[in-house]
């Protein structure tokens, strides 16, 4: 249609993307024969059809699994090459991209591995494919505050590289007040501060986010629409969510696209965009995300180009450099 056309013309910025979300089938099963890596699939296809989800935890388990298949410097460049050759096909301009530090220095693979593997990549896109990168540090909140002050010290070597740092893994039971301390010490350091609250979890957990981590922007939040109060608030401060229907359809946080709430949300005056979070694991990149709520649920042009406009000014870009895009 006309309206995906322009969609997939206009210039976007992706701001809910997880790198380890992006290992594509064919990848993980090339790096698991070149490091002779048993998986528990027969072929790619299979891998394919074993992605189907009942909740969050069913997909993290997967996805922890499939990481495994990471190793050395050059499996994290083809990781994050092959990304950022997708921003290209997407008129995607600018990404800020989380990765999970711990998903890879449980396994004894450290920052020395894949900071330098990301460096390259980022570096061969800013000059070739025009693309501008920033990177999110992630904590995994099923693991302890301890081992993400520890994983933020780690980094240090590598500050420069880092614009924000977050909070990802499973949510429930693991509530935001669990990371004060680490939080603080991350503000303390200057990075911006996201955490994902309100995909499973309650409208409580994203005034948790937003009280206790003091965070900039609210990762999903699509639960906040059970809260009123919560909801005049995240419109007063224009707070940020980050919303990405495609996950929520595969991770059963809605039934289907037609029941999701990203244009209620929009039209209640929240700062809300579109992102993909694990494009490999469910099922479509930025635009296949945009082009679901085209069919179903009937997304307009005047809604496409508020989502597209909140997606750069909900970036951690400099006001200057917003300015361009907006
Ligand atoms: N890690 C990767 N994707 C995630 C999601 N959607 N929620 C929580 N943790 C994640
Ligand atoms: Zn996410």
């Amino acid at each position: 249609s006309e309206l995906k056309q322009l969609i997939q013309q206009l210039p976007k910025a992706e701001l809910h993307l997880h790198i380890e979300g992006t290992l594509e089938p064919e990848l993980m099963w090339r790096l698991a024969k070149k490091h002779d890596i048993a998986l528990p699939f027969s072929s790619v296809e299979a891998i394919q059809e074993a992605y189907q989800f009942n909740n969050l935890q069913s997909f993290l388990d997967l996805y922890y699994q499939g990481a495994d298949v990471l190793r050395d410097e050059d499996d994290f460049f083809e990781l994050m090459w092959a990304y950022l050759c997708q921003c290209q096909q997407q008129n995607i301009v600018h990404t800020e991209i989380m990765f999970d530090p711990q998903t890879h220095t449980e396994r004894g693979i450290g920052y020395n591995v894949f900071m330098p593997g990301f460096a390259k990549a980022i570096e061969k896109a800013k000059a070739e494919l025009g693309v501008s990168v920033y990177l999110i540090l992630s904590f995994l909140r099923h693991l302890s505050e301890d081992s993400a002050i520890q994983t933020l010290q780690e980094a240090k070597p590598f500050y420069s590289m880092i614009t924000a740092v977050g909070l990802d893994s499973s949510e429930l039971g693991n509530p935001p007040s669990k990371f004060t301390r680490a939080f603080a010490q991350a503000a303390s350091q200057g990075f911006k501060l996201v955490a994902h609250a309100g995909e499973e979890g309650p409208p409580e957990y994203v005034w948790e986010a937003i009280n206790l981590l003091k965070v900039d922007r609210i990762d999903h939040g699509v639960r906040s629409i059970e809260d009123p109060i919560l909801m005049a608030y995240l419109k007063e401060h224009q707070v940020p969510l980050t919303v990405c229907p495609l996950s929520n359809l595969k991770l059963c946080v809605v039934d289907d696209i037609s029941q999701h709430n990203i244009v209620d949300l929009l039209n209640d005056g929240l700062r809300v965009m579109v992102n993909s979070d694990d494009p490999s694991y469910f099922g479509g990149y930025l635009n296949e995300n945009f082009f679901a709520l085209v069919d179903k649920l009937s997304l307009n042009k005047e809604d496409a180009v508020k989502l597209i406009s909140n997606s750069f000014s909900a970036s951690f870009l400099p006001d200057k450099q917003k300015q361009i895009w907006l």
